[in-house]
């Protein structure tokens, strides 16, 4: 039986003001050596204003990382704004990032509208999903960095940028820019400090730990006592691929702490794809093509 000791940590918490508190580097959980270095290089890169491109599978904590270096850094007292690069619509990208002025095409809002940069002056600019952004847009984008400096779409007022950059992609961003897909020089300008973040299968010392954390409060969420798992489950835990990673995990928590009523989580409870491991790992390695 393994009983765990947790420090009690919650992710996404409310202030007293009911304004979403972001996440910082200390509320990300993990033992293993890639952790604490990535931590340790998230710390030291937080202080400065370099532009940061976080990478890493769906669910591996990019976007922590992010909220958690603009917490630490200079721009914290500006806003840590969300862009996904991929679910704004390719003619309407530039005017979500750089705003536009008032007639500057029809539909334009009276008085015209901010965009992304200046909502992120002296703050940070998170583009989630970097990889999905269409190649032209990319282009100014390169130019804004290079001149620190942009437009309004329809005017020619120019406003200075002092906004810290963080990209994230779950793609491979160096493959896009070999098939031609994502521009070089931009990818270098992204690239200065690189996070990348490995699957939780690669850094298994971290799992009883984010087992502990995420039991603990989801426990408290559900108001029902700490649940305990048998060495068992345990290892199922550890050895099952994760690749949907801590989301994932954080997901087959909340399912046995509202379904299994004992204090004890045995392997008979959890799903059956997890106690079958082998088929679980083949399946894995054959869909990734990895065997
Ligand atoms: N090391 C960690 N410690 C604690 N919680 C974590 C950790 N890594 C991820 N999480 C939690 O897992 C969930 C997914 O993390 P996050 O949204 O940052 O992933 P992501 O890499 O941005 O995923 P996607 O590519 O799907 O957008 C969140 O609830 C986050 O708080
Ligand atoms: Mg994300």
């Amino acid at each position: 039986m393994i009983a765990f000791k947790t420090n009690k940590q919650s992710l996404n918490t409310r202030d007293n003001h009911g304004k979403t508190k972001l996440t910082t580097l200390d509320q990300i959980i993990g033992v293993s050596e890639s952790t604490v270095n990535l931590k340790r290089t998230a710390r030291k890169v937080a202080k400065t204003d370099v532009t940061v491109l976080i990478t890493g599978e769906s669910g591996t904590g990019k976007e922590i990382y992010a909220s958690g270096i603009h917490e630490l850094s200079p721009f914290s007292s500006g806003a840590f704004v969300h862009v996904n690069c991929g679910a704004i619509p390719e003619n309407l990208i530039e005017s979500e990032l750089f705003g536009y002025e008032e007639g500057a095409f029809t539909g334009a809002k009276k008085g015209g509208k901010q965009g992304k940069f200046e909502l992120a002056q002296n703050g940070t600019l998170f583009l989630d999903e970097i990889g999905e952004m269409p190649l032209t847009m990319q282009t100014k984008l390169l130019r804004l960095l290079e001149d620190k400096e942009f437009e309004r779409v329809g005017g020619t007022q120019k406003y200075k940028v002092n906004t810290r950059i963080i990209a994230v992609t779950n793609r491979n961003l160096w493959k896009m820019v070999e098939e031609g897909k994502f521009r070089e020089d931009l990818f270098y300008r992204l690239n200065i400090v690189d996070i990348d973040i490995p699957p939780i299968r690669k850094r298994t010392p971290d799992i009883p730990s984010l087992i502990s954390n995420v039991m603990e409060t989801t426990c408290q969420k559900h108001q029902v006592s700490v649940k305990e798992l048998t060495s068992e489950a345990m290892s199922a835990f550890i050895h099952y691929p994760w690749k949907g990673n801590v989301r994932e995990l954080v997901n087959v928590i909340e399912r046995l702490v509202v379904l299994v009523d004992s204090d004890t989580i045995t392997l008979n409870h959890l799903p059956e794809y997890m106690r079958n491991l082998d088929n679980a790992n083949n399946n894995f390695f054959k869909l990734y093509g990895l065997q």
